[in-house]
């Protein structure tokens, strides 16, 4: 008897311009377009492995060893009935010997590598697992681009863990959703010299989640609505831009300032909503300082480094690979670390840095 079974990984994605709003709840349409760098495969990852069988009873879902409800009409739910849909339609419909895995139940089990719900991307690399394994499991033809617009419909950032490098998220216009896709701006080849260190400051799930933060947001808060209509279209066009000319300089100030700006709108929002911690304003001061000096003409008078922060209180800081391990020694002095500092790279020498 076959086994139809697949397993894919999906890494998370940190967003520089940040989405925060939806026009449309159900079909996952964002107020504004927003722009990410994939992290590479190798660290924080969602790893997901789809069952279809014809003895299976109903769709059922494991995330991290513990079974999840699917609710009908929710999110989990919309992206498998769509991924069940496009079998049917492309392969099945077209080949009368394909198998009708499109009438099976599917179990799907799913692990992070990383903490999950805590403001480091789980639902991006989540949701692109669960569709690319769907996708593997089914052989669609589809590209990463048209998986995207279903990733999108289980988290909206997951529809930019479907593609590497530097990936935008079109806001798009049609009532549809169908131009609300993720496109690539740049290969990771076309800039690999920019490194993304992640700074775990806390791994406990938030106390809001990102879907219902930014719903209040959008129904309450006016510096939303500025940033949308002001804001966020230039900024697309200038760190594409500083992307394509490898301008760190200016990624950097893009980056931090649209931060910021994201924190500020959850600040503005009613009730307010705080992410950062004092941790996490600590890290912004450290990376600020270090970025005078950088600035300063005797020095060079660039940016040496780019904070950001999600949803949550965990720091990624971007810069390019020269200046990690000055950086990596500036936080480890600032915040010592709880757990010894493992040296993945051997930046440190043999004897790695304790705490
Ligand atoms: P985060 O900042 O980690 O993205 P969110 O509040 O956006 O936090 O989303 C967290 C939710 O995403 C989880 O409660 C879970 O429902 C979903 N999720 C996380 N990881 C996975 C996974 N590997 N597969 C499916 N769903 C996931
Ligand atoms: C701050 O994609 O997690 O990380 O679409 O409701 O699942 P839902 O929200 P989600 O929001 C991510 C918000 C952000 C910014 C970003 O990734 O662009
Ligand atoms: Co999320």
């Amino acid at each position: 008897m076959a086994v139809y079974i697949a397993t894919t990984s999906a890494p998370v994605n940190i967003a520089c311009i940040k989405y925060w709003g939806k026009r449309d709840t159900k079909l996952i349409l964002p107020t504004n377009s927003s722009l990410s760098v994939t992290l590479d495969q190798d660290h924080l990852r969602s790893t997901t492995t789809s069952r279809a069988d014809p003895t299976f009873e109903k769709d059922r879902l494991w995330l991290n060893g513990i079974e999840e409800e699917i609710k009908s009409g929710g999110r989990m739910a919309t992206c498998i009935a769509e991924l069940k849909r496009l079998r049917k339609e492309l392969v099945e419909d077209k080949d009368a010997s394909a198998p009708a895995l499109s009438t099976f139940a599917v179990h799907i089990a799913s692990y992070n590598n990383f903490p999950t719900a805590a403001g480091l991307a789980s639902s991006a690399s989540g949701f692109a697992a669960l569709t690319a394994s769907l996708a593997a499991l089914y052989k669609l033809p589809s590209t990463p681009t048209d998986l995207s617009l279903i990733a999108r419909q289980g988290s909206g950032s997951a529809c930019r863990s479907l593609l590497g490098g530097f990936v935008a998220w079109n806001v798009g216009t049609l009532e549809s959703g169908a131009d609300s896709l993720a496109v690539q701006v740049a290969p990771e080849t076309h800039w690999p010299d920019i490194h993304a260190l992640i700074c775990v400051v806390s791994d406990t799930k938030k106390g809001t989640s990102s879907t219902s933060g930014m719903q209040r947001t959008v129904d309450t808060s006016p510096l939303l609505q500025h940033r949308i209509k002001h804001v966020v279209p230039q900024r697309m066009e200038d760190i594409s831009a500083a992307i394509l000319a490898r301008d760190f300089d200016r990624f950097a100030e893009i980056t931090m300032a649209d931060s910021n700006q994201f924190h500020a709108v959850a600040l503005d929002t009613s009730p307010p909503i705080f992410y950062m911690n004092d941790v996490s304003r600590s890290i912004i001061a450290v990376i600020e300082e270090y970025n005078r000096v950088a600035q300063l003409p005797e020095n060079g008078g660039k940016r040496k480094a780019a904070y950001t922060y999600d949803a949550g209180p965990n720091a990624v800081i971007y810069a390019p690979s020269a200046n990690i391990k000055e950086i990596i020694s500036l936080i480890v002095r600032y915040f010592p670390q709880q757990e010894t500092f493992k040296d993945p790279f051997g930046l440190f020498g043999t004897a790695g840095v304790g705490a």
